[in-house]
């Protein structure tokens, strides 16, 4: 079983995905904490972006891993160090590197390979996982995705500036969205769904309906 849930920064892919993954005990695989991850090594290891040696060399001497819901970058736990401002900032223009994503999209495929997973990201529905038995793409209003960004950094103990957060999340949505490689897109055959205005359950009872309609992702 592999389902695919696709969508911007915020539209609230993780927080479904991870209750979907329990309620139906499925692997949860969050692709969005792999590129964290390989930018907090570019950010640590001060690796310039721009050029290709190092990329290579890079992605050469990294592993990324998933073990029960932790990130490992190298065999060390980074899954706390992922949601920093810093990282927030740069992941997108790390993950529109050719070679990054080559690797990772790779790396996704080894995963759901022998395995049922949910995984969530940007490009499952379109490129991962293009034969997902369920596909699924969740928007949000910007403002609604910015209140969610806040609510996350207000817990996390970091101050914001409301419209700071709103600025960069439209970055980071235009740069997902105009990158050549794999950009966010809602695959044709993806279900929409804006959660503007659900609540977490109503979004993951949704989903659920769909899956035991039983109604496969098929044009
Ligand atoms: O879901 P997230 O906000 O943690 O994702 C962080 C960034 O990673 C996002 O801005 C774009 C990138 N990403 C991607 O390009 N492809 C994916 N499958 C998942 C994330």
């Amino acid at each position: 079983m592999h389902i695919a849930i696709d969508g911007p920064a915020g539209s609230g892919k993780s927080t479904v995905a991870k209750i979907l993954a329990h309620k139906l005990n499925l692997t949860y695989i969050d692709t969005g904490a792999m590129y964290r991850a390989i930018t907090l090594k570019i950010i640590w290891n001060k690796i310039n972006p721009n050029d290709p040696n190092d990329i290579q060399n890079l992605m050469e001497n990294t592993s990324i891993s998933i073990r029960n819901n932790r990130v490992f970058l190298d065999n060390k736990d980074v899954s706390n160090k992922l949601r920093t401002p810093e990282v927030n900032k740069l992941v997108s223009r790390v993950s529109k590197i050719k070679k990054i994503r080559q690797h990772m999209v790779k790396l996704q495929k080894e995963m759901a390979r022998n395995n049922n997973v949910i995984m969530d990201g940007r490009d499952i529905a379109t490129r991962v996982l293009p034969d997902a038995d369920f596909k699924f793409f969740l928007t949000a209003s910007l403002e609604e995705r910015a209140k969610r960004r806040a609510k996350d950094l207000k817990k996390a103990g970091y101050v914001y500036d409301f419209g700071q957060i709103k600025k960069e999340i439209e970055a980071r949505d235009k740069m997902d969205m105009k990158r050549r490689e794999s950009p966010l897109r809602r695959a044709k055959d993806a279900v929409l769904i804006d959660t503007t205005n659900k609540s977490i359950q109503e979004v993951v009872d949704e989903i659920l309906s769909h899956i035991k309609g039983g109604k496969k992702s098929v044009l």
